[in-house]
């Protein structure tokens, strides 16, 4: 069923253009979740919740905060009779709750401390069903919510389905890492990236119900149950209640193919396990902080208590799946993290989980069993340092165990994704009920790494979530995360899937990086005037050639490409004299240089008196390009073709700008035999 989106509510205040908001997705002083435009699969569950809020001071001050009691929520389907919700769904009435909250309604009032007081009473319901709700409250509100129940695909399709997920990979970055791996003679490349192949290019809009940048957790989440929801926030409505954990919920993909399908499933990554996009799988918080709730959830499911109305538990499950690898022992291990002292490791091998805790147990796995890998106490080891600079793993004390040993043996994306497959595949054999691995990512852009900063001034010890600006080790990332889909469709030939399994490669949003040009680094450092080091930034004609995939030593005409120790699809070299000059949007103060650091993650900024600085023993310049240039300059990024109508199917994929013109000519048949022609 569906209906046409006639009624817009332009009731919105002005307060909900805002950076600050009352509740995202709330503007009226009545609340519908899910809210108004909601999209839902057939046959999925979700919960609703109704506030109705009255603000006591502030520009929406009402009644002086009277709460109102008596409002009534009718559920209308299509043009039929509006039926209060009760009745609609046979379900009894909710007990109603009331509570306060505050929020700033701007900068100044965040500045003077002033905030806006809102009390609320809220009631909720358990409900499945698509349609439009009314909710009537301060005896002459009203708020609508118009949902619509989307047809589902009569037929199955693909029997396993893999989701790769590059954590804010964008095209610039696809491009440039092409540009530095894969060689290029006279602008033709002679390889591509696996990316490159698929079969199929479109693009999604990572936006979040109420602001224009989203965060992993709202991403995701779209990307997994179909609804957007505000930041921060894991597959559920974001309500103003006390819990986190008891927002209104939906169920996900990995929920839904389990109640449907009873097929396994599988969670890879190389970021903490209970990071926003692997717990995206499963869990339902509206703070995807609480990584000790999310353990929580992938052992048990998620919480019955929903606050709706607590003799209701959730559904729906993805508790224990199948598989779980990545980094992040710290929400498993007994300790401050872990939600009353338990060892998780000991709960889930209680269960009946093999645990393991490197690449050598790895390789030699029972493939029968479910299976936890956690290989690392943070997120995992990046690529480069693993398969380049193996030195700098040391010193690291990331084992997973707690011990404060260095995790030197881990496995890579490749080696976890091939044996996650393996397993999830053993375990399905003949049922014919398939798989899914929900996520095999990498923590990948960049290298949203966890910096560990001692405040000494504080005497705390903080943890700094920061974008470390490491352009290689963020590349080498990505070109993990390209060699491992190419493994993964090798392997799936290999055991006869590759034609039932669907493989769908995304981001979940990007960061403002590309590609502008090269840098002489010798040129670089043999100039003592900034101003003049500057001049080693080569734009437009002088940016030359990728640096990266002529082996060392070879004159730089010389084609022979000599594999690294990456392997094939990897850089010949990290450290050329020829460097590409990239950089980011959005950046903390830095010093840049373009050069690989071979000791580990690069440090941009150190804490100063004054908030974080640049720090002084980064890279040399801080100017991006010639000081005789006072224009921005063009970048790497690769430009979309968008196409439909006849002939427009050949527009799908990625190829070199030549292809354009045969495409063109081939939708309006010039290359056909004359007699066919006009
Ligand atoms: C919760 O739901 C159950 C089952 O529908 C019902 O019996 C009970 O009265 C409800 N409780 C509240 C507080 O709404
Ligand atoms: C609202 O009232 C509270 C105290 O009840 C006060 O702290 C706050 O500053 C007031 N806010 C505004 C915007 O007047
Ligand atoms: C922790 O303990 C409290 C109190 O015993 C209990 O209510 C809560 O469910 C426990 N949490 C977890 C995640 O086990
Ligand atoms: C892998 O882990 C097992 C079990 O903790 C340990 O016995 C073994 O020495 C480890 N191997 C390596 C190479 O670290
Ligand atoms: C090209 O460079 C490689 C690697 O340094 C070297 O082995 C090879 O002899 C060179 N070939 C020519 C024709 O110079
Ligand atoms: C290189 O990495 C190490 C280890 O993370 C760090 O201490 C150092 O500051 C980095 N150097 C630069 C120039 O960023
Ligand atoms: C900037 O650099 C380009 C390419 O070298 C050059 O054509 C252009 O004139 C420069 N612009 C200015 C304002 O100097």
């Amino acid at each position: 069923m569906k209906w046409s989106t006639l009624l817009i509510f332009a009731a919105a205040s002005v307060v909900s253009a805002q950076t600050y908001k009352r509740l995202g997705t709330c503007p009226s002083l009545g609340c519908i979740f899910p809210p108004d435009q909601t999209d839902f699969y057939a046959g999925a569950y979700f919960d609703i919740r109704l506030e109705v809020h009255s603000p006591v001071n502030g520009t929406e001050a009402f009644k002086n905060g009277e709460i109102d009691k008596d409002f009534t929520l009718c559920i209308q389907k299509g043009d039929g009779p509006c039926e209060d919700v009760t009745k609609f769904f046979t379900v009894e009435d909710s007990k109603l709750d009331t509570w306060t909250f505050s929020y700033y309604e701007d900068l100044f009032a965040r500045d003077a401390g002033s905030a806006s007081v809102v009390n609320v009473a809220s009631k909720g319901y358990r409900a499945p069903g698509m349609y439009t709700a009314r909710l009537k409250y301060h005896q002459t509100m009203e708020t609508v919510a118009h949902w619509l129940v989307r047809e589902p695909a009569p037929e199955r399709k693909a029997k396993n389905a893999i989701i790769f997920i590059g954590d804010g990979m964008t095209q610039p970055m696809i491009t440039a890492a092409r540009m530095i791996a894969h060689k290029s003679i006279n602008g033709r490349y002679q390889s591509l990236m696996q990316m490159d192949q698929m079969e199929h290019l479109g693009h999604q809009m990572t936006h979040s119900i109420d602001s224009y940048i989203t965060d992993s957790a709202n991403s995701a989440s779209a990307l997994f149950t179909g609804h957007k929801t505000t930041s921060g926030a894991l597959n559920v409505y974001v309500d103003s209640s006390r819990d986190s954990f008891d927002d209104p919920k939906y169920e996900t993909v990995a929920e839904l193919f389990r109640r449907k399908r009873g097929g396994a499933f599988g969670i890879v990554t190389t970021a903490d396990v209970v990071d926003a996009t692997p717990a995206a799988m499963c869990a339902h918080t509206r703070e995807r902080g609480e990584s000790a709730g999310i353990v929580y959830t992938f052992l048990n499911g998620a919480s019955g208590d929903t606050g709706l109305n607590s003799s209701l538990a959730w559904p729906t499950s993805c508790e224990q799946p199948d598989v779980i690898f990545g980094g992040g022992a710290q929400a498993f291990l007994p300790g401050p993290d872990s939600p009353n002292g338990t060892d998780f490791y000991q709960a889930f091998a209680k269960e009946g989980y093999n645990i393991i805790h490197n690449n050598t147990q790895l390789q030699g796995v029972d493939i029968e069993k479910k299976t936890l890998g956690i290989f690392s106490s943070e997120s995992m080891s990046q690529w480069l340092d693993r398969h380049i600079y193996p030195e700098s793993l040391k010193g690291r004390k990331n084992s997973p165990l707690g011990d404060d040993a260095d995790a030197l043996d881990q496995p890579g994306l490749k080696d976890m994704t091939l044996k996650a497959i393996d397993i999830l595949q053993n375990r399905q054999k003949d049922s014919g009920k398939g798989w899914l691995m929900l996520y095999a990512s990498c923590h990948f852009f960049l290298l949203a790494q966890v910096v560990k900063d001692f405040d000494r001034s504080e005497g705390a010890s903080i943890d700094k979530m920061m974008h470390a600006l490491d352009y290689d080790r963020a590349l080498g990332e990505l070109l993990e995360l390209d060699d491992t889909i190419r493994a993964t469709i090798a392997h799936l030939k290999e055991i006869g899937e590759l034609d039932n399994t669907l493989i769908v490669v995304t981001a979940d949003h990007g960061h403002g990086f590309d590609v502008y040009g090269s840098v002489d680094t010798k040129y670089m450092a043999a100039q003592t005037d900034p101003r003049k080091k500057r001049d080693a930034i080569g734009i437009y004609g002088e940016s030359g050639l990728s640096g990266y995939t002529v082996a060392k030593g070879s004159s730089p005409d010389n084609n022979t490409i000599v594999v690294g120790s990456g392997g094939p699809n990897f850089p010949v070299q990290w450290d050329p004299r020829y460097t590409f000059a990239g950089g980011m949007a959005a950046h903390p103060d830095i010093r840049e240089g373009w050069q690989v650091n071979k000791t580990g993650i690069r440090k941009t900024v150190v804490s100063g008196d004054d908030g974080y600085v640049a720090n002084p023993n980064d890279q040399p310049e801080e100017g991006t390009i010639p000081d005789d240039n006072s224009s921005g300059v063009h970048s790497l990024t690769d430009v979309s073709v968008f196409a439909s109508g006849p002939g427009g199917e050949a527009f799908r994929g990625v190829y070199n700008s030549i292809d354009v013109f045969f495409k063109v000519a081939d939708a309006l048949g010039l290359g056909a035999p004359s007699s066919e022609s006009q």
